[in-house]
């Protein structure tokens, strides 16, 4: 009998894990707490009980290793979880590598990523605390869509402050989010007094995601029963992310295999925190320190790479805590780049801190190159993947011509965060050869970086 080649990896519903996995148990020193911006003192819950539900915020500063995920919550997951882990087989021969490379694919998700994972969770325990209203932000449109769609689930009403560039570059988005009864604003709007002295000062800008934070905390903190949402940095979302990771483990011990290099996009960081802390566990308890994790981003907003490790706001105006992270200054407003979910001048706290104590490392591509490897995906794989996820491809493509180069045979995964379908412009952009290639400079990020507050820290007498 000839071995069939297994392409895909797939789990059964009944394999979805009970718990998400929280990494702050296995730190081995505490992640430096968010500070109030005016009296510098760490926050407590009390603070931030105006704009998020109590059980988010429990969750922001656990340190219980596992924590349950709702059964209501894994009931809607599993309308497209488990995800598939893939072997890309067609790539590996057209890259003429020894490597294996594998991905998990988010794109099944209905909203097209893998941002419901926590959207659908934070509509939850915001409903379970009777919130009627939730306000976000959105850069690419995908944290948006994913929150219209589980606000609806929960029958929560639902707004939206899109960045003005996504806004622009991808009207079928928005079109998608008001399919699920949200409405949706360009950001930044007049609607709100952060927005106003932003329009005040450029009324051209092109919005950040800096910007539409602050249009929206703003918003949930001056009306009635509305909340506030974020899809990525805050350690609540990539707890719930952490569900990528969980099912990853599981598909490569059935596989009998573990990866040697591991990479994601990162914007906030989310999706790859998500998919990678199950396997930075294992590294920081010293089981596999081979393992190899790579955050992927663009040259057009480097804040892992070009970025400094202090205390910065998390929106553009000042309104939010000061977290400690990579950061290119909060007033960075990033060029219109075609992967609008990778344009913020942070990154979680919880990534940040295991990137700067060495257990994961980070990478910075041009535009037009990640294009080109997400064509390459597309012609040897089919999927045509975000903007942003194709930076991890690219990234992917890169070790697998190394492996080449070296005749290794090293296993390497990617964590493929979504579909392009709504990015069209993007790649016909790319294809008509208008993409432009920009690298931020470093002298503009020390620029911003002035105007952060700066922490001294007490020291013990
Ligand atoms: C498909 C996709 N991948 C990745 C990201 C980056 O977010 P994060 O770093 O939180 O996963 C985004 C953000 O919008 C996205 O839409």
């Amino acid at each position: 009998m000839i071995e069939m080649k297994k392409i895909k990896i797939q789990l059964d519903e009944n394999d979805l894990p009970k718990k998400w996995y929280n990494i702050q148990a296995d730190l081995k020193t505490p992640l430096d707490p968010p500070l109030n911006s005016q009296t510098k003192q760490p926050i407590g819950p009390d603070e931030l009980k105006a704009i998020f539900p109590m059980e988010l915020i429990k969750q922001e500063v656990s340190s219980e290793r596992y924590i349950s995920i709702p059964e209501k919550v894994r009931e809607i997951y599993r309308i497209w979880r488990p995800t598939p882990l893939y072997r890309a087989r067609n790539l590996e021969k057209a890259l003429n590598t020894p490597a294996k490379i594998y991905f998990k694919w988010e794109g099944v998700s209905p909203p097209g990523s893998h941002k419901p994972n926590s959207s659908v969770a934070q509509a939850y325990f915001n409903m379970k605390e009777g919130v009627e209203r939730i306000v976000t932000e959105t850069g690419a449109g995908q944290w948006g869509s994913a929150l219209a769609f589980a606000c609806h689930l929960f029958k929560i009403n639902c707004r939206i402050y899109m960045v003005k560039c996504s806004y622009e570059q991808k009207p079928y988005r928005r079109v998608l989010m008001e399919n699920w009864g949200a409405e949706v604003f360009s950001s930044p709007t007049n609607l709100t007094n952060s927005g106003k002295s932003l329009l005040k000062k450029d009324p051209n800008t092109s919005g950040s995601l800096g910007i539409a934070i602050s249009e929206a905390v703003e918003d949930a903190a001056t009306h009635e029963n509305t909340n506030y949402a974020l899809g990525s940095v805050l350690n609540h979302v990539v707890l719930h992310q952490t569900i990528i990771g969980l099912e990853l483990k599981k598909q490569f011990q059935i596989l009998d295999e573990y990866p040697d290099i591991i990479c994601g996009c990162v914007g906030g960081g989310s999706n790859f925190a998500g998919a990678s802390f199950p396997f930075v566990r294992d590294k920081i308890l010293g089981k596999r320190k081979d393992l190899m994790v790579f955050s992927v981003e663009p040259l057009a907003c480097p804040t892992l790479t070009k970025g400094e490790y202090r205390y910065d706001f998390g929106d553009s105006v000042g309104l939010t805590p000061l977290l400690k992270m990579y950061t290119l200054g909060h007033r960075f407003v990033p060029p219109a780049i075609h992967a609008g979910g990778l344009r913020y001048h942070g990154d979680a706290p919880l990534l940040c801190k295991l990137t700067k104590e060495g257990y994961m490392q980070a990478l910075a591509y041009y535009q037009k190159e990640v294009f080109e490897a997400a064509i390459l995906f597309a012609k040897t794989e089919g999927f045509v993947v975000a903007p942003e996820s194709a930076h991890a491809v690219k990234a992917a493509i890169d070790f697998a011509r190394i492996a080449k180069k070296r005749n290794e045979k090293k296993i390497i995964f990617f964590a493929n965060s979504g579909h392009g379908h709504f990015d069209l412009s993007a790649y016909d952009a790319y294809h008509n050869n208008v993409m432009q290639d920009y690298a931020y400079p470093k002298t503009f990020i020390k620029n911003n970086l002035k105007e952060i507050p700066i922490i001294v820290k007490k020291r013990r007498i």
